[in-house]
C-alpha cells in the first residue's frame, strides 16, 4: 500500500471492550486490571500479548507505533516525548553492547551536538565528528574510533546536505557498528532510512508529521533485530509519549502526505524565487540542480520530492540585518521550529545552534547572515510576496 494510503488507516480500527472505533480514543488508564494474577503475570513477562503499565505500552501508543512502522517499513516503533528523548533513546540503545564510541555527523541538530558533547562525553562515550557527505573520510574515522554507532541525519541541519545513508550503512556494518539516522527534516515521504540499511531512524514528530504546531512528540523506528532491545529499555527508562499527544499526532499524520507534497512543491518555487534575488548571497535548497550532493539526491530521493526547507545567506549581512529582515516578516512566522503547515523562519545562530561556540558553528558553515525557512502549505506567491516585501527593509 502507498504511503498516503497507509498514513490514513494504517494503526487505527482496533477492538476495544467489545467495539471497534473508527479512529483511536485517547487511552488515559495508566494500569489494567485482569480477572487473574495468572494472566496478569503472563502479561508483565510478555508471553501473552496485552498492556499493564502505560510506560511499558498503551493502546494509544501502539496504535501511533503501528502507523509509523507502516510510514516507514519498520518492524517496531517507539512513540517518545520528544524528538531529543527519541534520539538519546536510539543512541542508548545503540550503544549497550557495543564499544562506548561514536562517530556523529559533523552537521547535526544542536541540541544532538549538545547531548553528543554535554552528556555522552562527560560520561565517557567517545564522540567524534566527520563529514558524512564525504566517504573517504568517514571510513577513515571510523577505522580509526571502531564505534559502536554511527549517528546523522538524512538531510542535515540547517545547511541541508545528504548524506549516502545507504553506503554509510554498509559502511557501519562492516564496522560492526549501528547507524542511527534523523530522518526529520526528510520524512518518510523523502526517506525511508530502514529501506537503505539504517538501523534506527529517529524522528521529531513535533514537525513535519504532526504538523500543525501544537504537539510535541518524538519517535524511534526500527528493523526486527533491534526492536526488542529497544522496547526493553523504553520499560527502564520511559521516554514514552502520552496518550493525548499520541492521538494529535495519529490525527496530523493522516494528512501529513498531502501537505508534505504541497510543501515540497512549494519550496522548490520560494527556492529558485530567492536564489535570483540580489540581496540573497546562497540559496541551500536539496532540489538545487547544483547542490553539492545532487547526485546522491538523485539516486536516493523520489523525483520532485526534496523536502520543504531552503536555508539562505543574505548578502553581507550579520545579525543586526537579519533581525531587521525577520522584523519585517508579516505572514512567514518568526518561531524556533519547522515543519508545520504555516511557514517559519528560524535564525540558527540565535535558536537551533545557539548552544554551540562560535567557532564550532563557523565549522560547521553556519554563518551570522543563514536564516532557516521551513515552508508551509499558504500559496506559494503569498509566501513569495512576504520574503520581497520584507527582504526591502534589509
Ligand atoms: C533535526 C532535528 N532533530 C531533532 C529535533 C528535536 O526535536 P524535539 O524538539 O521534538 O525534541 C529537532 C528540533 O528542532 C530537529 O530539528
Amino acid at each position: 500500500m502507498k504511503i498516503q494510503t497507509q498514513a490514513v488507516h494504517a494503526g487505527d480500527r482496533k477492538k476495544t471492550a467489545g467495539h471497534i472505533p473508527v479512529t483511536t480514543p485517547i487511552h488515559t488508564a495508566t494500569s489494567y486490571f485482569y480477572d487473574s494474577m495468572e494472566q496478569l503475570d503472563r502479561i508483565f513477562g510478555q508471553e501473552e500479548e496485552g498492556y499493564c503499565y502505560a510506560r511499558y505500552d498503551s493502546p494509544s501508543a501502539a496504535a501511533l507505533e503501528e502507523l509509523l512502522c507502516a510510514l516507514e517499513c519498520g518492524h517496531g516503533a517507539l512513540a517518545c516525548a520528544s524528538g531529543m528523548a527519541a534520539i538519546q533513546i536510539a543512541v542508548t540503545a545503540a550503544l549497550v553492547d557495543r564499544p562506548k564510541s561514536i562517530v556523529a555527523a559533523d552537521a547535526l541538530y544542536g541540541a544532538t551536538v549538545g547531548m553528543l558533547m554535554k552528556v555522552l562525553e562527560p560520561s565517557g562515550v567517545a564522540v567524534r565528528f566527520a563529514d558524512p557527505t564525504d566517504l573517504g573520510a568517514l571510513e577513515a574515522a571510523v577505522e580509526e574510533a571502531r564505534p559502536g554507532c554511527l549517528l546523522m541525519e538524512t538531510i542535515s541541519n540547517p545547511l541541508l546536505r545528504v548524506g549516502a545513508v545507504d553506503r554509510i550503512a554498509e559502511m557501519a556494518r562492516r564496522a560492526g557498528a549501528v547507524l542511527v539516522v534523523d530522518n526529520t527534516f526528510a520524512t518518510p515521504m523523502v526517506a525511508r532510512p530502514l529501506e537503505w540499511g539504517a538501523d534506527y531512524s529517529v524522528h521529531s514528530l513535533t514537525k513535519y508529521l504532526a504538523g500543525h504546531g501544537d504537539v510535541l512528540a518524538g519517535a524511534v523506528i526500527t528493523s526486527q533485530e533491534h526492536t526488542a532491545n529497544l522496547r526493553n529499555l523504553s520499560r527502564i527508562l520511559g521516554p514514552v509519549l502520552g496518550p493525548f499527544e499520541c492521538y494529535l499526532t495519529m490525527r496530523g499524520i493522516k494528512t501529513f502526505p498531502l501537505r508534505m507534497e504541497r510543501q515540497c512543491a512549494n519550496a522548490c518555487r520560494v527556492a529558485s524565487w530567492l536564489s535570483a534575488h540580489p540581496k540573497v548571497e546562497r540559496v541551500y535548497f536539496t532540489g538545487d540542480p547544483a547542490h553539492p550532493d545532487a547526485a546522491t539526491i538523485r539516486r536516493l530521493f523520489p523525483q520532485n520530492l526534496y523536502g520543504a526547507m531552503v536555508s539562505f545567506e543574505l548578502r553581507g549581512a550579520g545579525r543586526a540585518e537579519v533581525f531587521r529582515f525577520m522584523d519585517a516578516l508579516k505572514l512567514v512566522v518568526r518561531a524556533t521550529s519547522l515543519g508545520d503547515v504555516h511557514s517559519m523562519m528560524l535564525y540558527p545562530v540565535m535558536s537551533s545552534h545557539r548552544e554551540i561556540s562560535p567557532k564550532h558553528r563557523l565549522r560547521m558553515g553556519i554563518r551570522d547572515s543563514l536564516v532557516r525557512l521551513s515552508v508551509g502549505i499558504e500559496a506559494a506567491e503569498d509566501i513569495v510576496e512576504d520574503l520581497e516585501q520584507a527582504l526591502e527593509k534589509v
